[in-house]
């Protein structure tokens, strides 16, 4: 896929699932979001870049962590999600992290000035990923650390079918490249070759859980990555992909709920000190 259309299909695709992002995944992606905080271990103080930030659900936790002492910026692609989380920020009172709308492979800000940088479940949707690595290695200073996470192995995430059954519907591939990064030592390799030494990977088994189809499809179909084709279905469509989606899923359904198997890796390197 042609890298503008995939940046535009993301941009306004998650515009679009900004409004059910946090219903149907906070819950879901807590255990990896858990992890990269832990490998992050920040520190009162720091300052922190936090790359494809959302809503801000890694975000916020990293501003209590850091505390008003530190800093943080956070950066996505969709202007919503941007808005949403500068508003909670407001809400919240917080005086130390600022959201901006930036590229993950054009970062503007100064180069060498954050100690970490962080990536939750981001780097699967932008075309280069070693690109938006490189970049978070040029804003960290000697000796910075960074964080990122992603979806595991096709075989490993239950609800990968999600993606065909949306591909056969439009033009082009919604993410064409979307569980390279989580396969075999892909993300260690790729954080090495953009300049991170003693990257250190972990990989997570996970369970979704769905109280019912209803919310099984809400997460898959409003909330994430496909939202852009889907707000472009008409009933009929919907129908037959929810459908097709709940089939795909069948074997993990208990009851009304659904158990859906999902595997997060995570990854944390050093950019290193200068000698
Ligand atoms: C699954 S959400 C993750 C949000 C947040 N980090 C979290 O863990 O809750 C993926 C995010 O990546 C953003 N994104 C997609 N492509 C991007 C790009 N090229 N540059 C920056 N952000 C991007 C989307 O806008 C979306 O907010």
């Amino acid at each position: 896929m042609d890298a503008r259309l995939q940046r535009r299909v993301q941009r306004y695709g998650w515009d679009k699932a900004s409004t059910a992002y946090e219903q149907y995944w906070t819950a879901q992606l807590a255990p990896a979001h858990a992890r990269l905080l832990e490998l992050a271990a920040l520190a009162p103080g720091e300052h922190v870049l936090d790359i494809a930030c959302g809503t801000g659900l890694v975000t916020f936790r990293a501003a209590r962590q850091v505390g008003p002492s530190g800093r943080i910026l956070a950066t996505d692609l969709s202007q919503e999600m941007i808005n949403r989380a500068t508003e909670e920020a407001r809400r919240r009172g917080l005086d130390h992290v600022t959201f901006a709308r930036m590229d993950a492979e054009d970062l503007q800000c100064a180069p060498a000035s954050f100690d970490v940088a962080l990536c939750a479940l981001g780097l699967m949707y932008v075309p280069d990923p070693l690109k938006a690595l490189s970049e978070m290695h040029r804003m960290l200073r000697p000796g910075g650390r960074a964080v990122a996470a992603v979806w595991g192995a096709r075989s490993r995430c239950g609800w990968a079918e999600i993606f065909p059954i949306v591909d056969r519907r439009v033009a082009s591939d919604v993410c064409p490249m979307f569980f390279q990064l989580g396969t075999g030592d892909m993300l260690r390799t790729v954080m090495q070759t953009s300049g991170f030494t003693d990257v250190h990977l972990d990989r997570i088994a996970t369970t979704l859980q769905y109280e019912s189809a209803a919310d099984a499809c809400g997460a898959a179909f409003d909330g994430g990555p496909v939202a852009l084709a889907y707000s472009r279905f008409d009933t009929a469509v919907r129908e037959q992909v929810h459908a097709e989606y709940l089939a795909s899923i069948a074997p993990c359904r208990r009851g009304d709920s659904y158990d859906v198997p999902g595997e997060f890796v995570i990854a944390r390197g050093t950019k290193p000190s200068m000698t």
